[in-house]
C-alpha cells in the first residue's frame, strides 16, 4: 500500500528479506529497537498487556467449517503473526511488537445507523452471543502476496440478524479506533485516519465475509487486528478493517482509506482478479509468504462459485481494484 516513496515491498523479489531472516528472535528484537531508535518506545505498562488473559480464550479452537477448503499448506503461524500490514503501528511489516502497546479490554462496538435495534456492545459479550467457528481461507494482499490462514470468526450475516438492518441501508461501514497515541503510525501526516472499510449489503450477508476474533485456534493477537477485524476472502487484503470499533449500515457508498488516499490504485471494490493489473504491478500471480514459491492467482481468489453471483449486474462497474 504504497502512495508517496518507494517501500520494500516494492522492491524485486529478489531484494526481499526472507522471512527467515525475520523471524528470527534477534531480529524481532532489532526491529522493536529500530522503533526505538525511530523515538518511539513501548512503554512497559503496554508490554504487561499482552500478558492478560483474553476472557473468550474458553472459546477456542472452535469447531472447523469444512465447506472452506484450501489446497494449499497452511501458513506457519510465527510467519503470518510476524509479517503484518496495520499502518497505525507503522509503515513496515513488522510492526507486531508495536501493536502490543493496544488495549484490548474494555473494548466496546457501535452498532448504528439504519437498524431497527442499534447498539453498543461489549465484544466478550458480543462474541459468545455469536456462532463463532473455523475457516481456514486463501488470503490474497493487493501487494500480489498471499497467505492460507485458519480464522476463527462469525459471519456478518449473524451481527446482521441481532441488529435488524432497514431496507434502506445499502451498505455496511466499518471503521478502526481513531488516533491514539499509543499507535505510533497515527502520528503520520499522510493518512486520513480512522481507517475504515465498506462492503455492500449483500456481499456482507454472504457467508464467506466473516468477522474475525481468532486465529490458528486461539484469540486474534494485536498485530492481526484484535478483537475484532474483517475477513472477506474473494477481496485484496487491505478491505479487511482490524480492530473495529464501530459498524455502521448506511444508504450512501462508504469511501474507504485507500481509496480516500489513492483512489487511482484502490477503489471500493477490490475484488482479487489475476488478469487485471494494478497500474504498477501485475496481479497474475501471488509469492506465498513463507515459503510455497509463487502461485497463479485466482479470480476472486478462488471463491468464485460463492461470490460472483453478487456482481452479475454489476459489470460496468469497477470491480477488480
Ligand atoms: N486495517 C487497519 N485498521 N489498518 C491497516 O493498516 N491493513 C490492511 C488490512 N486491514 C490494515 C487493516 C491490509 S493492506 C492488509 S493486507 C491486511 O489488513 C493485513 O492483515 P494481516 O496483517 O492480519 O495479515
Amino acid at each position: 500500500m504504497l502512495i508517496r516513496s518507494k517501500r520494500g515491498w516494492e522492491l524485486p523479489e529478489s531484494a526481499v528479506t526472507p522471512e527467515s531472516a525475520f523471524l528470527t528472535r534477534r531480529n524481532v528484537i532489532a526491529a522493536g529497537m529500530g522503533l526505538a531508535t525511530a523515538g518511539i518506545s513501548i512503554p512497559a505498562s503496554a508490554q504487561r498487556l499482552a500478558d492478560v488473559p483474553d476472557p473468550t480464550a474458553d472459546l477456542y479452537p472452535a469447531r472447523r467449517n469444512e465447506r472452506y477448503t484450501v489446497e494449499r499448506p497452511l501458513t506457519a503461524e510465527q510467519v503470518a503473526a510476524n509479517y503484518n500490514n496495520f499502518y497505525e503501528f507503522g509503515g513496515s511489516k513488522q510492526i507486531a511488537r508495536a501493536a502490543q502497546s493496544l488495549p484490548l479490554r474494555p473494548w466496546t462496538v457501535k452498532i448504528d445507523g439504519m437498524v431497527e435495534k442499534p447498539q453498543t456492545v461489549d465484544i466478550d459479550k458480543l462474541i459468545r452471543a455469536m456462532p463463532i467457528e473455523e475457516r481456514v481461507y486463501r488470503f490474497r494482499c493487493v501487494e500480489a502476496w498471499g497467505m492460507t490462514v485458519p480464522w476463527t470468526g462469525f459471519p456478518i450475516k449473524a451481527l446482521m440478524d441481532m441488529v435488524r438492518p432497514l431496507g434502506s441501508a445499502k451498505f455496511v461501514r466499518m471503521e478502526t479506533f481513531d488516533t491514539q497515541p499509543w499507535a505510533p503510525g497515527m502520528r503520520s501526516p499522510w493518512y486520513s485516519w480512522p481507517y475504515v472499510e465498506g462492503l455492500t449489503i449483500d456481499e456482507a450477508a454472504n457467508d464467506l465475509a466473516i468477522l474475525v476474533t481468532g486465529i490458528y485456534g486461539k484469540p486474534v493477537p494485536r498485530q492481526h487486528g484484535a478483537p475484532l477485524r474483517l475477513i472477506v476472502p474473494w477481496k485484496y487484503g487491505f478491505k479487511s478493517v482490524k480492530s473495529i470499533v464501530r459498524i455502521s449500515f448506511v444508504a450512501e457508498r462508504p469511501v474507504s482509506f485507500w481509496e480516500r488516499l489513492q483512489g487511482g490504485e484502490y477503489g471500493f471494490w477490490a475484488n482479487v482478479n489475476p488478469a487485471v493489473a494494478h497500474p504498477r504491478w501485475s496481479q497474475a500471480t501471488e509469492e506465498l509468504i513463507g515459503g510455497g514459491g509463487r502461485v497463479n492467482t485466482q479470480i476472486f481468489n478462488g471463491y468464485g462459485e460463492f461470490v460472483a453471483p453478487l456482481y452479475k449486474d454489476r459489470q460496468n462497474e469497477r470491480l477488480w481494484a
